[in-house]
């Protein structure tokens, strides 16, 4: 009898399908048990640019990893992806461009598609919003709550530009932010604080086309009444998934519901988007975000133009959205009250949003160029899919934003890929070929020690843990549980030292070997969903079938005699200059940025008094040392000479100096400044700074001949 098989630990739960042939009463699958069928989707990202490692952090690697531990439990499950190709940021480009829409999309629709096929992101169909089918769909969606009387049709004044003779929705219109007062800010948000804002509430408002103040004209919109559906949602969201939806996700349905809902147009005057399909409409179309997931549903009937509803309607289907936590509002309100008005749709059973990916410490930005696009990536690092994916699930945004840099890439690469998982299946092949020309050796299970029992017994164990956080969508835990395994493989090698054993004992180095290559097999099966390409790579050098995981949990998965491939690498490591290169690459855009970056002047403050000035003690001071506060980012520790004194200022500049530039230098002090504690260093007095249009720091420096100690004023 096989080892494996009495060695079970104990059953999955979620893997007893009894209670799938039962029809579930409610319209909500029931968190659980397990579900006959799964339809994943992932956001549809614009086609006006291309992706960057946020989006793969954020929705297409958890997706992916996810819908590949599906199948390899044999699950029935459906992938669906595609591009977004409506809204109002692709219609500004192509007038900027100086082309139409639909080149925009076209270009980045082939563009987007190309790199996530290339890091393996398994969808069953990449489609697209601007295809017929989809026009069909969301055209029909429409009409049908049309006609079961779901919207609220309203006439209401909104902008228009007279020079362009359009109206001006959603991002053709910018003006000043009535909250943070920043200029720039958009008809539907404002980038720099965040707000969700209407066209009506921006101060000094333009058309982004012609620049022109636009006039307000009559037009007509239907909207869909939110706030009827309060009721379905707060059972629904607030009492249903308290405890299985993430903190994050739930806590913003739940301010919003709290808030109160309103009716949102789903309308808009445009000539890019999904026409209304009613009559004398020319000139609407529907809202993006009132077409674009229904791009879900449109994407499921071209991929299964027959059985496609069962995926969408059948009570015992699961349905998840993988999104950015931008998304939330769109996927856990908009959405499901559509499908709720609708009648025949499943909601969905869970809404798995990350938090945001920084970029060496600062937010990923598209306009700035701020990011690392996945298409430049794969120019750079041919053949490094995985080491992406590996890092950017170790640290992954999943309960909090996150940063990426690129010396934790370099570090993850060089010590966890390659010196645990790659070192360990590596010594092992080696070995195999060394001692046993490439074959399993076969053993006795006689011949096994308490310890090798022991860690045979953790190696079965892994594959419902990692299970059982990938069910609960916690994918950096079922990564750091997979890199466990390749640990507990190494230090069973180092524990048993088979090249030093075999000279005196070459039958316990076959055990010693034929264990390291169940665990070999085992990571080979179980990585698959983190790192397919290196999943493959490992078939191939043990010479293995593709197996589920279902084998990894009860079967040997190599047998006795079965011959190997030649060792190949799995990782290399990666240098200094190549990462240095990739810095410099991200310092130069740093720099362009600085150059091009528009001052936002602040208004003038209120009036002060000469006498409330002559209260400030301002001198010229010199630094004298300077050094870094442990454990902070931001503050260095400066001695200064003040002509009165010698005396400590922390100072939240090192993200701009090095200690060792400073030294010696004249700065402007704000001397009788009330001490303060920073991380236990008291610091006296302020050092005068002005800020960059880029948020960066410089000295407002005294000329040279000032002298130490002399009054500013
Ligand atoms: N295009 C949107 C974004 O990038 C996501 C759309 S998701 C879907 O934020 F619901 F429309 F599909
Ligand atoms: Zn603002």
């Amino acid at each position: 009898q096989n080892y494996w098989k009495i060695q079970r630990t104990k059953p999955d739960t979620d893997m007893n399908s009894q209670q799938a042939g039962v029809e579930n009463a409610t319209p909500i699958f029931k968190s659980g048990s397990t579900p006959k069928r799964y339809t994943v989707t992932s956001a549809l990202p614009y086609a006006n640019g291309p992706v960057h490692i946020g989006h793969l952090a954020g929705v297409y690697v958890p997706a992916d990893i996810y819908v590949r531990y599906l199948r390899s439990r044999g699950r029935d499950v459906i992938f669906i992806g595609g591009s977004d190709e409506h809204g109002v940021p692709i219609t500004i480009k192509a007038l900027k461009q100086n082309t139409t829409p639909q080149a925009i999309v076209d270009h980045y629709h082939t563009l987007i598609k190309d790199s996530f096929e290339k890091f393996g992101i398994s969808f069953d169909i990449y489609s697209r919003t601007s295809s017929k089918m989809h026009e069909a769909t969301a055209s029909a969606f429409f009409k049908e709550l049309y006609d079961k009387g779901c919207f609220i049709e309203k006439t209401s004044m909104q902008y228009y530009d007279t020079e362009q003779h359009q109206f001006l929705a959603d991002r053709y219109i910018t003006g000043t932010c009535p909250h943070c007062h920043s200029e720039g800010a958009y008809g539907d948000q404002c980038e720099k604080c965040g707000s969700a804002l209407s066209p009506d509430e921006l101060i000094d408002p333009k058309s982004t086309i012609s620049g022109s103040t636009p006039v307000k004209k009559e037009t007509k919109h239907w909207y869909l009444p939110l706030d009827r559906y309060e009721d379905f949602l707060k059972k629904w969201i607030l009492e249903g998934h308290r405890d299985d939806w993430r903190p994050n996700v739930y806590g913003q349905c739940k301010s919003w519901i709290d808030l109160g809902l309103q009716p949102r147009a789903v309308t808009r005057d445009l000539d890019w988007g999904v026409p209304l399909p009613l009559p004398d409409t020319k000139g609407k179309v529907l809202y993006v975000w009132f077409d674009a997931p229904i791009g879900y549903i449109s994407a499921t009937k071209e991929l299964l133009p027959e059985d496609w509803e069962k995926y969408w309607k059948d009570d015992q289907t699961k349905l998840v959205h993988f999104i950015g936590k931008d998304n939330i509002v769109f996927h856990c309100i908009i959405f499901p009250c559509m499908l709720k008005a609708e009648g025949s749709y499943l909601v969905p059973d869970n809404v798995p949003a990350n938090e945001f990916l920084n970029l060496e410490g600062d937010k990923i930005s598209t306009s700035r160029n701020w990011a690392i696009w996945l298409h430049e990536y794969l120019e750079d690092f041919p053949g490094k899919q995985d080491v992406l994916r590996y890092v950017l699930t170790a640290n992954a945004p999943e309960t909090k934003d996150n940063d990426f840099t690129w010396r934790d890439f370099q570090a993850r690469n060089n010590n966890e890929l390659l010196a645990i998982f790659g070192n360990f299946v590596n010594r092992t092949v080696v070995l195999t070929h060394k001692y046993f020309e490439g074959k399993v050796p076969s053993v006795s299970e006689t011949a096994y020690t308490e310890a090798d029992k022991e860690c045979l017994r953790e190696m079965c164990a892994y594959p419902a843990r990692i299970a059982d956080s990938l069910e609960h969508y916690r994918f950096r835990e079922g990564l750091n549980e997979l890199m466990n395994l390749a640990r507990l493989g190494n230090k069973y090698l180092t524990d048993n030292e088979p090249w030093k054993v075999f000279k005196t004992d070459p039958e316990r180095v076959k055990v010693v070997l034929n264990i390291s290559l169940q665990i070999a097999a085992h990571l080979a099966v179980l990585c698959e969903p983190f790192l397919p390409f290196t999943a493959e790579k490992l078939c191939r050098i043990l010479n293995m079938e593709k197996s589920g995981w279902d084998a990894a949990e009860k079967e040997e998965l190599l047998q006795g005699g079965h011959l190997l491939n030649p060792a190949e690498f799995l990782f290399e490591k990666i240098e200094d200059e190549v990462i240095q290169k990739q810095l410099d690459k991200l310092a130069a855009i740093k720099e362009a940025n600085k150059k091009n970056a528009k001052p936002n002047y602040e208004p003038q403050k209120e009036a002060v008094s000469f006498e409330d000035f002559g209260k400030m003690d301002l001198r010229v001071a010199e630094i004298t040392a300077a050094e870094k506060v442990a454990k902070t980012k931001k503050l260095l520790k400066l001695t200064l000479n003040t002509g009165l004194d010698t005396r400590t200022v922390v100072s939240g500049i090192a993200e701009y100096y090095k200690p060792e530039e400073i030294v010696g230098r004249k700065v402007c002090l704000l001397a009788n400044l009330a001490p303060r504690d920073f991380k236990g260093i008291e610091s006296h007095g302020m050092i005068l700074m002005s800020e960059n249009p880029d948020g960066t720091l410089c000295f407002v420096e005294p000329a040279k001949d000032a002298v130490v100690g002399m009054q500013i004023r």
